[in-house]
C-alpha cells in the first residue's frame, strides 16, 4: 500500500492487498486547491511518413473521389477538428532523421522520389512535404511540431528549414518560401532536435548526443514573432541515465523540453506483441498493466529532471505513446497497421489521467500515431472513415486541456489475476475557466462494477451530468463492418447523495463527468 502525502497535488492510494475484494472506492477532490494548467498539448498526436499514416490517410492527392482540400482527405479533419486536437508531431520518428525538407518543397512534378528506408523501402514521391503539413494544421487548428533530422542532415539544413518556416525577414531562403506561394511565415513553436537519438536517430551515446543538440538548437535560431521551444531527444522508457546526461550537459536555456518514448506491448515481447483484437484476459491484463507503468517511467524520469531543474522549467514531452501490437494479418508487417479495441481506449484513459496527475512536469503528449498507424485514432480503407474507441477517449477528455488540476486522493479496490493485481480505478480531475469540475475514471476490471463515493473539499455543486464509453467485451472494436459497435452514451449512473457524489463505474468502462 502506498499512500501520498495529502499536500501532493498527486495523491493516488491504491489498496493493493489481494485479501481487499472491495467493490467501493474512495475519491476526495481537493477543490480548494486548484494546482496548474493542465496544457492542451498533453492531448498532441503524432504522425508519420510511416505505412498509411500520410499516404492513403491524410493524403489522397488533390485528383481524388474522396472530398479533400489541396489533397489533404476532409473527413479525418473534421473528425480531428472535433476533439480539439491541439498539437501535430510530423514527420517522424525514425523517418524524421532521413527526411531532407527540401526534397517536399516546390511544384510536386520536380520533387525527387526518395525511398522511405525506415519504413518499407517504398517509394516516397514528396508530394506531402512542409507547405501540405503546415496546410493539414491549419485545417485542424493544431499547432505544429516539427521533428528536425539530426541523424543525417546538417546544420546548415536545420538552421534553413526554421528559417524557411518562421522568418520574416528577406533572405533567398525566405524568397523560395514565397516563390511557393506562401508569403507569411507560419511561426512554429515546437522543434524536435532528432529523434529517438539512441536508436534509429543515430545509434548515439548520450554524450555524443549532447554534442549534436548543442550546435544543432545553437543554430536553430528565434525570429521576430516566433520563439522556438526545442525539444531534446530524450531517453527510451525510463533510461535514466539518459536523461541525467541531458539535463546536466544541455544548458537550460537552450531546451524547452525533454522527450520520452513509451510504448505498451501487450505481450511485454517485442518479437510477439500480441493481437489488436484476438486477446484473453491474460493480455488485457499484461497490456493494462504495461499501460500503467507509464506513471513509473515519469516519475523516474521526473526525479532526474528535479534535481537539475527543480523549477521545473524543462517540459517533459511524452511525444510517443501508445499500445503497440502486432500488425492485422495480412498487411504488410512494415507498415504497422493495427486495429484498436476497448482494451487500448482503457489503456489512453488511464495514460491520460497519468499526465494530468503530472502536469507540472508533462507538458506534452504525442500519441503514436494518428491515423492507420499503431493506436490510431482514425483507420480508413478507401473512401471509408472508422473512428476507433481510443478518438473516442480524446473526445471525452477535450475538457481538462487548459483546465487546472485539482488533487484527488484515490483508494480503490484491486483487479485480480491469478497472482498479481492492480488498482482497479483510476482518475483526474480539474477545473476549467467556468469553474466546472471535470472527473475522469476509469474502471479496467473486467467483471466488477465498482461503487465510488466522492467527497469534494472547498466546492458546492448541485448537478452531475456524464459521458461513458464501454462495450460488452474488452477486445470489442470498431470495423468497417460495424463501425459504431463502440461509442460515447450519456452516463446516468452518478447521484448527488447528501454532499456526496456517488458513481456506479461499470466494468471495462470509462466515465467522464461534470459537476456544475
Ligand atoms: O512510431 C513508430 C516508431 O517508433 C517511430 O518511428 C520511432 O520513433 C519509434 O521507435
Amino acid at each position: 500500500m502506498r499512500i501520498n502525502s495529502f499536500l501532493l497535488p498527486i495523491m493516488i492510494c491504491a489498496i493493493s492487498s489481494g485479501a481487499f475484494s472491495q467493490s467501493t472506492a474512495t475519491l476526495r477532490v481537493q477543490a480548494d486547491s486548484v494546482q496548474q494548467t493542465i496544457s492542451k498539448d498533453i492531448y498532441g498526436m503524432f504522425s508519420e511518413h510511416l505505412g498509411r499514416d500520410i499516404y492513403d490517410g491524410f493524403w489522397v492527392g488533390k485528383n481524388s473521389a474522396i472530398p479533400n482540400k489541396d489533397g489533404i482527405r476532409l473527413d479525418i479533419v473534421k473528425a480531428l477538428k472535433a476533439i480539439n486536437v491541439p498539437l501535430m508531431r510530423w514527420p517522424g520518428g525514425c523517418f524524421a532523421d532521413q527526411y531532407h525538407w527540401m526534397d517536399g518543397i516546390g511544384p510536386k512534378d520536380k520533387r525527387p522520389q526518395t525511398v522511405n528506408s525506415s519504413w518499407g523501402g517504398v517509394t516516397e514521391d514528396n508530394y506531402f512535404g512542409t507547405h501540405e503539413f503546415m496546410e493539414l494544421c491549419d485545417l485542424i487548428g493544431c499547432q505544429a511540431y516539427i521533428a528536425g533530422n539530426v541523424g543525417s542532415g546538417t546544420v546548415k539544413e536545420m538552421s534553413q528549414w526554421v528559417e524557411y518556416l518562421n522568418s520574416p525577414l528577406k533572405s533567398s531562403i525566405t524568397d523560395l518560401r514565397k516563390q511557393n506561394g506562401r508569403d507569411k511565415p507560419w511561426h512554429v513553436p515546437f522543434w524536435g532536435v532528432g529523434n529517438e537519438s539512441w536508436g534509429c536517430g543515430g545509434n548515439m551515446t548520450p554524450e555524443e548526443y549532447v554534442d549534436f543538440y548543442r550546435r544543432y538548437a545553437t543554430f536553430c535560431h528565434d525570429y521576430p514573432g516566433a520563439h522556438l521551444n526545442k525539444i531534446a531527444s530524450g531517453p527510451n522508457g525510463n533510461d535514466t541515465h539518459w536523461m541525467d546526461v541531458l539535463m546536466k550537459n544541455i544548458p537550460h536555456n537552450l531546451m524547452w523540453g525533454v522527450s520520452v518514448h513509451y510504448y505498451t506491448i501487450p505481450t511485454g515481447n517485442w518479437g510477439h506483441k500480441g493481437s489488436a483484437t484476438q486477446f484473453g484476459e491474460d493480455q488485457y491484463f499484461g497490456t493494462l498493466k504495461r499501460a500503467l507503468e507509464m506513471n513509473k517511467v515519469i516519475e523516474d524520469e521526473a526525479a532526474v529532471m528535479d534535481k537539475y531543474d527543480p523549477a521545473k522549467k524543462i517540459a517533459m514531452a511524452v511525444d510517443e505513446w501508445g499500445v503497440w501490437t502486432d500488425v492485422e494479418p495480412g498487411t504488410n508487417p512494415a507498415f504497422l497497421y493495427q486495429q484498436n479495441s476497448l482494451r487500448d481506449a482503457l489503456a489512453a484513459a488511464s495514460t491520460l489521467n497519468i499526465f494530468n496527475n503530472h502536469s507540472d512536469r508533462v507538458r506534452m503528449g504525442n500519441l503514436a500515431q494518428t491515423v492507420n498507424v499503431l493506436q490510431s485514432l482514425v483507420l480508413t480503407k478507401g473512401a471509408k472513415m472508422v473512428l476507433t474507441p481510443t478518438y473516442y477517449v480524446f473526445g471525452m477528455y477535450k475538457v481538462h486541456q487548459d483546465a487546472k488540476l485539482l488533487p484527488i486522493k484515490l483508494s480503490s479496490p484491486d483487479y485480480i489475476l491469478g497472482n498479481d493485481h492492480l488498482p482497479a480505478v483510476n482518475a483526474s480531475a480539474s477545473i476549467d475557466s467556468t469553474g466546472a469540475i471535470h472527473i475522469s475514471l476509469v474502471n479496467i476490471d473486467p467483471s466488477k462494477t465498482i461503487t465510488i463515493h466522492t467527497s469534494f473539499e472547498g466546492k458546492n455543486w448541485s448537478k452531475v451530468t456524464g459521458t461513458i464509453l464501454t462495450s460488452e467485451k474488452f477486445n470489442d472494436y470498431n470495423s468497417f463492418e460495424n463501425p459504431n459497435k463502440i461509442k460515447v452514451a450519456k452516463f446516468s449512473n452518478a447521484k448527488k447523495e447528501k454532499d456526496e457524489l456517488v458513481v456506479n463505474l461499470p466494468p471495462k468502462s470509462l466515465v467522464v463527468l461534470e459537476l456544475k
